[in-house]
């Protein structure tokens, strides 16, 4: 695989998290018109599961790059004549593209790639990671909180089916987060430390919540949309428990009223369009990366966090 694809955090690691989030902080900052143009081969994006944030975000963030781009959607390609997955890549490979971004339900698809030699970015694989999602939230806990030592993280829903999940903890653990999960007993998932929700409230700094993964469910979840809003939803009673300096997160999309009061998402506390903002800047940073690009030219300590 090309060293310069993003597929994992774990993958990517303590100093390439650093650095990609670095790199997104100055394209905010001060490189706000630095453009890669035809410096390179257009980008494909290839999304095989519905998305709007990471998609058009991605599509944005190549605009802004001055990069030309493909959007390939699946029901029109050939994957619908039964070519595979790394044949298509291979495929556009061929063509000339120089990126490809790619979005899939299958856990670990990255791994059919190998062979490749353009770079891929994971758009997020099944229930496996979704890295750029992981960094455009540690870059809003950043924001924030200006640090992500010791912050206690309580991430609320579909554990069992959720990248975002996987990839969070994954990344928080690395810089000595503190990382906890709520949530009905059926999406509990080994190795993810469950706790008592209301308890938790009371003691995060980020409440983290995710929708049910419906797409993903084998049988349907046991509680009535209202049963779980009661039991594990951010309902206006739980959000007067939360502290003072709490934010409220969400990768969305958000089902209003169900794992959130439809009034808390633009709540003083939530920072859940923030998010969305803030993922350009980190997918600016992943595709810069991947296109080869070196480290813009800056003293790293100037920046604002900690790490
Ligand atoms: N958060 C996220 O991945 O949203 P989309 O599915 O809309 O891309």
């Amino acid at each position: 695989m090309n060293p310069n694809s993003l597929l994992t955090m774990t993958a990517l690691g303590k100093e390439g998290t650093i650095h990609l989030l670095q790199e997104a902080f100055l394209f905010q900052k001060k490189y706000t018109d630095w453009q890669i143009g035809s410096q390179r081969g257009p980008v494909a994006n290839l999304f095989f599961e519905n998305s709007t944030r990471t998609h058009y975000s991605f599509a944005y963030a190549e605009a802004t790059l001055g990069l030309k781009r493909a959007d390939i959607e699946a029901s029109a390609s050939s994957v619908m004549k039964g070519e595979s997955l790394y044949d298509t890549c291979k495929t556009l490979e061929s063509i000339g593209y120089s990126l490809l971004v790619i979005r899939s339900p299958e856990d670990a698809y990255y791994e059919k790639l190998d062979s490749l030699s353009i770079p891929v970015i994971n758009a997020g694989d099944g229930k496996g990671d979704h890295p750029t999602q992981c960094l455009l939230d540690l870059y809003t806990m950043l924001e924030h909180f200006g640090h992500l030592s010791g912050l206690k993280v309580c991430i609320v829903g579909d554990i069992l089916h959720s990248r975002v999940a996987k990839s969070d903890f994954d990344a928080l653990r690395m810089f000595g987060a503190d990382v906890f999960f709520s949530g009905p007993a059926e999406f509990e998932r080994e190795g993810f430390p469950f706790v008592d929700l209301d308890k938790a409230i009371e003691v995060s700094d980020v409440v983290m919540l995710l929708r049910i993964q419906r797409e993903r469910l084998t049988i349907p979840m046991s509680l009535s949309d209202e049963e779980y809003h009661e039991r594990f939803g951010l309902t206006k009673k739980r959000y007067e428990k939360m502290k003072e300096n709490a934010i409220i997160m969400h990768p969305a999309p958000v089902n209003r009223g169900i794992e959130i009061d439809s009034d808390l998402v633009e709540s003083p506390r939530s920072v859940i369009f923030r998010q969305m903002h803030n993922g350009v800047f980190v997918r600016k940073a992943a595709i810069k990366k991947a296109l080869g690009f070196s480290r813009f030219p800056e003293d790293i300590s100037s920046l604002p966090w900690r790490f």
